[in-house]
C-alpha cells in the first residue's frame, strides 16, 4: 500500500485565492483594506525570510502590510509601546509579533498586550481561553491548518482516536483542542510519555510537532491512518554541500508505506501556517468593521 501525499502547497494556494476574494469585497464595503501589522525583533535568518513572506503574500490577497524591524536590543518598554500603537491603529486588524524574541524580552508580556480582537496568531490568554471553552475566537495558525488538511482529507473527524506529538502552545495544546472540538478522542503525548511508538499506533490522526527530525518511524504508524508532520528541520550538510536538508518528525518514506495519507516536508502544513494568517487577519478585519462575513466562508 502506497499512502496519499497530501499537498499542502496546493490547498494553500486554494485558501489564499479565497482569501483574496473576500479581501476585495471587504474593502468595498469597509472603504480601506484589511491590515496586518507583523513585528520582527533582532535578525534571527530563518524568523527575516518567514517575516518577508508574510508581507509578501499580505500584499498579494489584497491587504494592507506593516512591517515593523527592531533591533535586537530593543527594551521591552519600547515594543510593549509599539504593541499598544498597533492595538489603537484602526487601519491594523490583525498583529503579529514573530517568535521566539530575543530572550532579554518577557514573551508572556508581550503576546498578552495584543487586543485579543487583533490577535491572529490565537496566542493571548483570552484566545486560548476561548478555544479551550469551545467559543468562538482566533486560533494559532499551524494545528488550524493542520485541521483544514485533516476534514478536506476525512471529513467528519467524530470519534476517531487521535494523538498529537507535542504539548506547545503554539501547536501542541491548541492542536488537541481542536481536535476535541471534532469529537475526537485525543491524547497529548511529549517527550515524557512512557511507549511512545505504542501510543501513536492506536491513532488514526497523528499530528507530530517535537522538531525531532524524523522521530516517528513507520512501524509506529496504524496501516491507513493519516499523519499530519508539522515539524522542519534542517539536517546537518551533506559532504560537498552547503546546507543540509529538511526533513519532518516523521520518517516520510517509511510512512508512506504504511499509512493512508501523510503531509510531506517541504510542501505539507508549511504552506498553510501563512495561509492561514491571512484568513485569520480577515475575519479579524470583518469583525473589527463590523461587516459581515459568513460562518465557514474561509
Ligand atoms: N514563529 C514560528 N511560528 C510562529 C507563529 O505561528 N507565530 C509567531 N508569532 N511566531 C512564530
Amino acid at each position: 500500500m502506497s499512502a496519499t501525499v497530501i499537498d499542502g502547497k496546493a490547498f494553500a494556494a486554494g485558501l489564499r485565492a479565497r482569501v483574496a476574494g473576500f479581501a476585495a469585497s471587504f474593502e468595498r464595503s469597509a472603504g480601506r483594506k484589511a491590515g496586518l501589522a507583523v513585528v520582527l525583533v533582532g535578525e534571527d535568518p530563518a524568523s527575516q525570510v518567514y517575516v518577508a513572506s508574510k508581507a509578501r503574500q499580505t500584499v498579494e490577497c489584497g491587504m494592507a502590510s506593516f512591517e515593523y524591524k527592531l533591533p535586537v536590543d530593543t527594551a521591552q518598554t519600547d515594543l510593549i509601546a509599539l504593541v499598544d500603537r498597533l492595538n489603537a491603529d484602526p487601519a491594523v486588524d490583525g498583529i503579529l509579533v514573530q517568535l521566539p524574541l530575543p530572550k532579554h524580552l518577557d514573551e508572556q508580556e508581550v503576546v498578552a498586550r495584543i487586543n485579543p480582537d487583533k490577535d491572529v496568531d490565537g496566542l493571548t490568554p483570552l484566545s486560548s481561553g476561548r478555544l479551550a471553552l469551545g467559543q468562538p475566537g482566533l486560533v494559532p495558525c499551524t494545528p488550524l491548518g493542520s485541521l483544514m488538511l485533516l476534514k478536506d482529507r476525512l471529513g467528519d473527524l467524530t470519534g476517531l482516536d487521535a494523538v498529537v506529538i507535542g504539548r506547545s502552545i503554539l501547536v501542541g495544546k491548541p492542536m488537541a483542542q481542536l481536535l476535541l472540538g471534532e469529537n475526537c478522542t485525543v491524547t497529548i503525548a511529549h517527550s515524557r510519555t512512557r511507549n511512545l511508538p505504542e501510543v501513536v499506533r492506536r491513532a488514526d490522526i497523528v499530528v507530530a510537532a517535537v522538531g525531532r527530525p524524523e522521530m516517528v518511524k513507520g512501524d509506529w504508524i496504524k496501516p491507513g491512518a493519516t499523519v499530519i508532520d508539522v515539524g522542519i528541520n534542517r539536517l546537518p550538510p551533506e559532504e560537498g554541500k552547503a546546507k543540509g536538508r529538511l526533513v519532518g518528525d516523521v520518517a516520510t518514506t517509511e510512512a508512506l508505506a504504511v499509512a493512508g495519507a501523510v503531509t510531506p516536508v517541504p510542501g505539507g502544513v508549511g504552506p498553510m501556517t501563512i495561509a492561514v494568517l491571512l484568513r485569520n487577519a480577515l475575519v479579524a478585519a470583518h469583525r473589527n468593521a463590523g461587516v459581515a462575513l459568513a460562518d465557514g466562508a474561509l
